[in-house]
């Protein structure tokens, strides 16, 4: 069983709401927002007012992936804004566990993400407390990078370390997700693809571009 989550980020701002809708239409599972602050990572994206505003057009769980350091700061504000699950990073918190419970207690899921050079071995103390695990298969901060191919082995390492401990928690996988490497990644242990230019820069259309990715898991026998 697998989701899929188009990160907005490779929207088309200007029609982010038409945007939205569509890829619904194309019967998605969350929608992923990607919040950037210009300091954990080199650009810089929207805030709880941009979620608010689509909120209403939204069916599915939002799903934020807070880029940013001391996201402590912004927990309430994300949550009121409509977000049901908060993703913040390993590397941005001295704090993680304080973070994770804060996140828990203001009614979201919360989710912790690993950057490219961070080891999974990190996670053991924190595994246990988290619903979703997000594994940066490219260097956050911008869109339409190249999948790294160590990722794969991460995947399969949080894999080992969540059938070990008989968890239910998900493993997601953001950064260069395409028709090529989502059945890798699926094929690895990741229930949850992330995709941005996947999806909103395909040239045969968004609705296209989500039943392409749907095919290349069809493919290894993955269901949706
Ligand atoms: C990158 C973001 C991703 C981004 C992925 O820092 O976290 O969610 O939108 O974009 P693609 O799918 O284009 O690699
Ligand atoms: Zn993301």
């Amino acid at each position: 069983m697998y989701k899929i989550a188009p990160s907005i980020l490779s929207a088309d701002f200007s029609r982010l709401g038409e945007q939205v809708e569509e890829v619904q239409k194309a019967g998605i599972d969350r929608i992923h927002v990607d919040v950037m602050d210009g300091v954990f990572v080199p650009n810089i994206t929207i805030g709880p007012s941009v979620l608010k505003s689509i909120r209403s057009l939204v069916k599915v769980p939002l799903d934020v992936h807070l880029m940013i350091t001391a996201p402590e700061r912004f927990l309430e504000s994300f949550v009121a804004a409509g977000a049901a699950m908060l993703t913040v990073h390993y590397e941005a918190c001295p704090h993680l566990h304080r973070v994770v419970q804060m996140i828990r207690s203001l009614g979201a899921k919360p989710g912790v993400s690993l950057n490219p050079a961070t080891p999974v071995d990190h996670l053991s103390e924190i595994i246990e407390h988290v619903d979703l695990v997000l594994l940066m298969s490219v260097n956050p901060g911008f869109g339409g990078q190249s999948f790294i191919p160590s990722s794969i082995l991460k995947i399969e390492r949080l894999h080992t370390l969540i059938s070990e401990r008989g968890l239910s928690v998900e493993i997601a996988v953001d950064g260069g997700i395409n028709k090529e490497t989502a059945p890798r990644v699926a094929a690895a242990g990741a229930n949850v693809l992330v995709a941005g230019s996947a999806i909103f820069h395909h040239k045969r259309g968004i609705i296209y571009a989500i039943e392409e990715l749907r095919e290349g898991l069809r493919g290894i026998g993955c269901k949706s």
